[in-house]
Order: structure tokens, then C-alpha cells, then sequence
């Protein structure tokens, strides 16, 4: 592919984070344990994500108030299979239905 001086282009950040090349292993499964979790999701260079740390604080805040709460927590078996996100930037369900509980039963 040759793209020319002036041309707009559109990068896929995620497709980055399934390099094979990277994770031989399983390049397209969510692993956050794996040992490398290098990933370009905020970007890269000079305009890397302003907003990156506060994106990872609101997870973090997120996800412990809920798994603190809810550490049972399991997705619903009863829920419909989720639909993807409608987005050529972001990739992933658009919602995830988990059944909260308390505790691990
Ligand atoms: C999970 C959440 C987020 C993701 C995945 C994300 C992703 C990205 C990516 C990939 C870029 C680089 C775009 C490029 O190279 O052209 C970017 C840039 C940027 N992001 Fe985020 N972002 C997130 C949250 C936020 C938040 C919460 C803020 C602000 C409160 C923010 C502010 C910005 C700004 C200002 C830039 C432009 C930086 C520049 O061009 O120098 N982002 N973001």
C-alpha cells in the first residue's frame, strides 16, 4: 500500500494490541494477566492520550467499587449474546450483563 504525501489516514490502535507477532499465544483473547501488557490504546508519540491516566483511574475506581462490592460477580448465562460496539475506532460489546453477588458462592 503507498499512501501519499497529504493523505488523511485512520490508524486501528486496537488492532496493535492482537499482534501475533507480540502474544504468539492467543493475540485476540483479553488476557489481563498476560506477563506483556504493552498495547497502543492511548495512542503513541507525541499526541498519546492526555486523558490516560484519568481513564485508568476511572477504571480502577470503577472496577474495585464493584468487584468490592460484588466480588462473586459472573456474567448473566441468561443474558443475550452481546452486540458489538458500532465504531471503527473502539472494539467490544456494547454491554456486558453480569449477575452481582455479594460474595463467591
Ligand atoms: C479508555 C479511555 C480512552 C481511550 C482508549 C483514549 C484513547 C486515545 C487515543 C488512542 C489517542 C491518540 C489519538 C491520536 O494519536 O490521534 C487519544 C488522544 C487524546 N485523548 Fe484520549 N482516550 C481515552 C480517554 C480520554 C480522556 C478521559 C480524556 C480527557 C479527559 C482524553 C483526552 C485526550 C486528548 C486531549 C487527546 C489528544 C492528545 C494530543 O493530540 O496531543 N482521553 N486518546
Amino acid at each position: 500500500m503507498i499512501i501519499r504525501q497529504g493523505e488523511p489516514i485512520l490508524l486501528g490502535f486496537g488492532a496493535a494490541g492482537r499482534d501475533p507477532e507480540v502474544h504468539p499465544d492467543r493475540p485476540d483473547s483479553f488476557d489481563p494477566t498476560r506477563p506483556d501488557k504493552e498495547h497502543l490504546s492511548f495512542g503513541y508519540g507525541p499526541h498519546f492520550c492526555l486523558g490516560a491516566p484519568l481513564a485508568r483511574l476511572e477504571a480502577e475506581v470503577a472496577l474495585d467499587g464493584l468487584f468490592g462490592a460484588y466480588p462473586g460477580s459472573v456474567l448473566d448465562p441468561a443474558s443475550p449474546a452481546p452486540t458489538r460496539l458500532e465504531s471503527v475506532i473502539v472494539s467490544g460489546p456494547s454491554e456486558l450483563w453480569i449477575v452481582p453477588t455479594p460474595a463467591a458462592v
